[in-house]
């Protein structure tokens, strides 16, 4: 989280921007990180993310006239949105634009307003920094008159995502910034949107989340690619089993009378989804009872799944994961989100934590010659609106 100070000042360069005017609102949405069950989401399966203490600051302030005016300080870059024209213009923008089209279609016609976004949570690094400006506007729209529940808040940020700007992620990273709460993990079903706070009863221990610097450039394909693989799968299953809406709700008992029929490689990725999903509520069991080793157990499982079955994770990647693990004090470690770069996650015993920071980027940086970034946290809270100034 930013300094009470560092938010105050922005407030003075809103209007230096933007001119003195009516009430300027502030609000904030998380990053998130995803402690378990990946790839799960888009296959009606469980997931287990929490918000990290990092994300996407908005001040707002609705106007008499359009063009709605927007800048982002952490790109320093500027855009408008015409109300008239609500196309995808191919800027950083879109994922706002996409917001502001179907909290309207919510909420009927909204107002102009000019936004002024600032954080700290690092961009492009797989901790959802698009879920976070997404579902930061969505809650924003309050002060347009556009109050929505959470889960429309989810919907509209989705569908930004999906329909507007054309990335066809899961449900995952908008519902666990919109509905984390500080202490919690969120155990969410993705096929019925059941969900449960699970508090984070290790208390001796953090977690560490390690950006392995990489460019994500063959997330997207690859994600892509998942998606069929798995429809296929799920065709290929429902022929054996009888029909199944999604690969979560074959069991892994079903799984294993069905899968000799299978070609290879859509065995695999079926087995990582349906084992997957089953870990993710162990995981939870876990976690409630405090268990932190068994924890740490499935965590490793599931690195090995998404590696070997599900192939998306890197050297680099495999390369974090395993200098994690061999350090003192830390109890599990696996890559996190879509894979392809990004981020891995590590369950480290507080007495470990410094030991292990001083430690590991020089034996990632020896075996890869990248540098990683660190960010200790413990869950977050999720989006809300901060405070109002004049
Ligand atoms: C990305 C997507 C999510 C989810 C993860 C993998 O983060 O946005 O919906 O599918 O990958 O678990």
């Amino acid at each position: 989280m930013l300094e009470e100070s560092q938010i105050s000042q922005k407030f003075l360069l809103f209007e230096e921007r933007f001119g003195r005017g009516e009430v300027i609102d502030a609000y904030y949405a998380p990053g998130r990180v995803n402690l378990i069950g990946d790839h799960t989401d888009y296959n009606g399966g469980m997931v287990l993310p929490l918000a990290i203490e990092k994300g996407t600051y908005l001040l707002i302030r609705r106007t008499e006239l359009p063009p709605c005016r927007l800048y982002s300080a952490n790109l320093d870059l500027e855009a408008r949105i015409l109300t008239s024209e609500l196309e995808p213009k191919g800027d950083w923008a879109d994922y706002l634009r996409g917001v502001y089209k179907y909290s309207s279609e919510n909420c009927g016609t909204l107002p102009p307003f000019d936004a002024y976004y600032f954080g700290d949570l690092p961009l492009e690094s797989g901790l959802s920094s698009s879920a976070s400006i997404e579902v930061v506007t969505a809650r924003a729209m309050n002060s347009l008159g556009c109050a929505m529940s959470p889960a429309d808040e989810v919907k509209v940020a989705w569908r930004a995502e999906n329909e507007f700007v054309g990335i066809p992620c899961g449900i995952m990273d908008q519902y666990a910034v919109a509905f984390a709460e500080k202490g919690h993990c969120l155990l969410l079903n993705c096929e019925n949107m059941e969900h449960r706070q699970v508090p984070f009863n290790i208390r001796d221990c953090v977690l560490v989340v390690g950006n392995t610097g990489m460019p994500r450039n063959l997330a997207e394909t690859e994600y892509r690619k998942r998606r069929l693989e798995c429809g296929e799968a799920l065709e290929a299953l429902s022929a054996r089993l009888g029909p199944r809406t999604c690969l979560s709700n074959v069991s892994v008992k079903e799984f294993e009378s069905a899968r000799w029929g299978l070609p290879d490689l859509l065995a695999r990725r079926a087995e990582h989804v349906i084992y997957e999903n089953v870990r993710v509520e162990e995981a939870a069991r876990c976690l409630q009872a405090g268990d932190a080793r068994t924890l740490g157990h499935l965590m490793n499982r599931s690195h090995e799944s998404l590696r070997d079955l599900y192939e998306v994770s890197t050297h680099e990647l495999d390369a974090l994961q395993r200098i994690s693990l061999e350090q003192q004090g830390v109890l599990g470690s696996r890559m996190t989100g879509a894979g392809f770069g990004g981020c891995v996650v590590s369950l480290v015993a507080r007495e470990g934590l410094e030991r292990y920071l001083r430690r590991t980027p020089g034996l990632y940086w020896q075996a890869t010659h990248e540098e990683a970034e660190f960010t200790v946290t413990t869950p977050g809270d999720g989006a809300r609106r901060l405070r109002e100034a004049t």
